[in-house]
Parts: structure tokens; sequence; C-alpha cells
């Protein structure tokens, strides 16, 4: 079973990003999914790698969506996705390093991280966006 089940609930009601946080949370899966299978520290690396890569980009796409309709918290949203960036980059050198293994506790935090911030912070622009 997949460790992040998407629902309707996580809707923001723009398909665009209701699209792109799909695929984030394909991304937890599949990792999630690798690590269950025993893949090597490679493969787990190039996943994780995905989704770093994705979630700025998520991101980038999100605050030029927010920039274009005037969004009044802008900054603070920005802000807040910088220091989620931030902090899976500093788990992805810690696993590079070998400091940290992909465990289900590492998993469950990156799920947290982006279902609270889809939740709590990405729904407060529905009504500016839609
Ligand atoms: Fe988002
Ligand atoms: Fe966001």
């Amino acid at each position: 079973m997949a460790l992040f089940q998407w629902n309707n609930s996580f809707s923001v009601n723009n398909s665009e990003i209701d699209k792109q946080h799909q695929k984030l949370v394909e991304l937890v899966n599949s990792l999630h999914d690798a690590m269950s299978q025993g893949k090597s520290k490679d493969v787990l690396g190039k996943i994780f790698n995905d989704l770093i890569i994705y979630t700025k980009s998520h991101f980038k796409s999100e605050e030029n969506l927010m920039l274009n309709k005037n969004y009044p918290d802008y900054t603070a949203h920005r802000l807040e996705h910088q220091k989620l960036t931030n902090q899976v980059i500093k788990l992805k050198a810690e696993f590079d390093a070998g400091k940290v293994v992909i465990s289900i506790e590492l998993l469950n935090f990156l799920k947290d991280w982006l279902k609270k911030h889809i939740l709590e912070t990405d729904k407060k622009y529905m009504p500016f966006v839609n």
C-alpha cells in the first residue's frame, strides 16, 4: 500500500497545482517503495534527488502564480518554501554523507512535510488564484 494516499481533501481547486502535488506524493511513494524493496543507495539517492528537483520547480510555479494574482501572503509563503527546501537539501546531504538512511521515520517526515504545507499553507491561496 502506498505510504501517502492522495484524496480530494488535498485539492486546491487548481488542476495544474493539484497535478504537481500528486506528482510530489508519487515521488514520496516511489521512495517508500524503493526502500521497502531494499533498493541500493544509488537508486534511493536518485529518487530523493528527483523529489528535490521537482519540489523546487513546483515551488517556483506556485510562487509565479501567487505573484501573478497579487496574493497578499506571497512573501511568507515563499519563505516557507525556502525553509522546506533547505530542510530537504540538508537531509539529502546527510544521506549522501552516510549520516542518515532512508527509513520509515524519514519518509513519514517527508510525507508530513508535504501534507502540512498543502493543507495549511497552500490552501490559503485558493480563493486568490482560482
Ligand atoms: Fe504546493
Ligand atoms: Fe506552497
